[in-house]
């Protein structure tokens, strides 16, 4: 057997052939990707500068994007989409209302029109409440387990009702992820799946790891500019963040849904967990 990182290098140099999709969003519109918020991906900062709060994360953007037009003046006067997956039900929000409550009296303007959202964790405390029900009924849990999963989503919502931001992100973090105890799920050891992206897929697809495998190859470093930076996988950002998970960015989201375009969609129907996240109806 050759050691893993050499069977890695192996399998790069074959597989990793990037190749254009017939049907890419760049076709049709600019595209600004940002690794979002400062300290992901190849973004970094020292310790004085990771964002704690959804504020820290519209104001970090929106000095981000304002930089970017006084480089790139030819793109301001198009129309401006912020979107994002996931957490970052979150961020787009809080860039979308940073730019609503900065852009009259800004020098540089975005010509902001809307935000798209996919899957996004926008309010826990409403979300949390569909969980137990959700992995019931597509078979995932029985019904003691279903049970469990419920007396624990109504302490996180009440641990969220005393702002106890850190405990109920606790409860959040053991039933779905583990990030914080550095042992596997509750849902992960009563499913026997790792992965909550898809529920048909029970194991995640090896080809999820391939984006990071890519962005160390020596060709694609250069070709992005990133010389040898460290790629951050965003385990120190979300400690950071720990105290903002529970929160809920309702208002904002509300502020935007009256005065700009709004899309909120859901992977359909199969991607369990943001599929819980996006059991959002009842805060809408
Ligand atoms: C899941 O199982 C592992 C191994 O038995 C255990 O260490 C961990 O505490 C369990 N997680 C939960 C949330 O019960
Ligand atoms: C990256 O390169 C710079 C300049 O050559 C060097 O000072 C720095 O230590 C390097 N950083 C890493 C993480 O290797």
């Amino acid at each position: 057997m050759l050691p893993v990182p050499l069977q890695q290098l192996i399998l790069l140099s074959f597989l990793l052939i990037v190749s254009e999709r017939k049907f890419a969003w760049t076709s049709k519109f600019s595209m600004l990707y940002i690794d979002n918020p400062v300290g992901t991906g190849f973004s970094f900062t020292d310790d004085t500068g990771y964002a704690l709060n959804q504020d820290d994360v519209g104001r970090d953007l929106y000095s981000a994007l304002i930089q970017f037009f006084q480089l790139f003046p030819d793109y301001q006067k198009n129309d401006f989409y912020a979107t994002g997956e996931s957490y970052a039900g979150k961020y787009v929000p809080a860039i979308g209302y940073y730019i609503h409550t900065h852009n009259a009296a800004a020098k540089i303007k975005i010509n902001f029109k809307g935000i798209a959202i996919g899957d996004g964790l926008c309010d826990p405390e409403v979300m949390l409440g569909g969980y137990a029900q959700f992995l019931y009924q597509v078979g995932l849990v029985d019904e003691k387990q279903r049970d469990y999963v419920q007396r624990q989503t109504d302490l996180g919502a009440i641990y969220i009702q005393l702002k106890k931001w850190r405990k109920a992100f606790e409860v959040f973090d053991v039933l779905l992820n583990g990030d914080e105890t550095g042992s596997p799920s509750y849902t992960q050891n009563v499913t026997g799946c790792t992965n909550y992206f898809n529920f048909l897929q029970c194991q995640e697809p090896a080809d999820q790891e391939y984006f990071g495998m890519l962005l160390s190859l020596p060709e694609v470093r250069k070709s992005i500019h990133v010389g040898n930076l460290t790629f951050h996988d965003g385990s120190v950002v979300e400690k950071h963040l720990l105290e903002d998970v529970m929160k809920t960015i309702k208002p904002w989201l509300a502020v935007l849904m009256d005065n700009y375009r709004v899309t909120i969609h859901q992977s359909p129907p199969l991607d369990s967990i943001f599929c819980l996240l996006t059991l959002f109806i009842p805060y809408l």
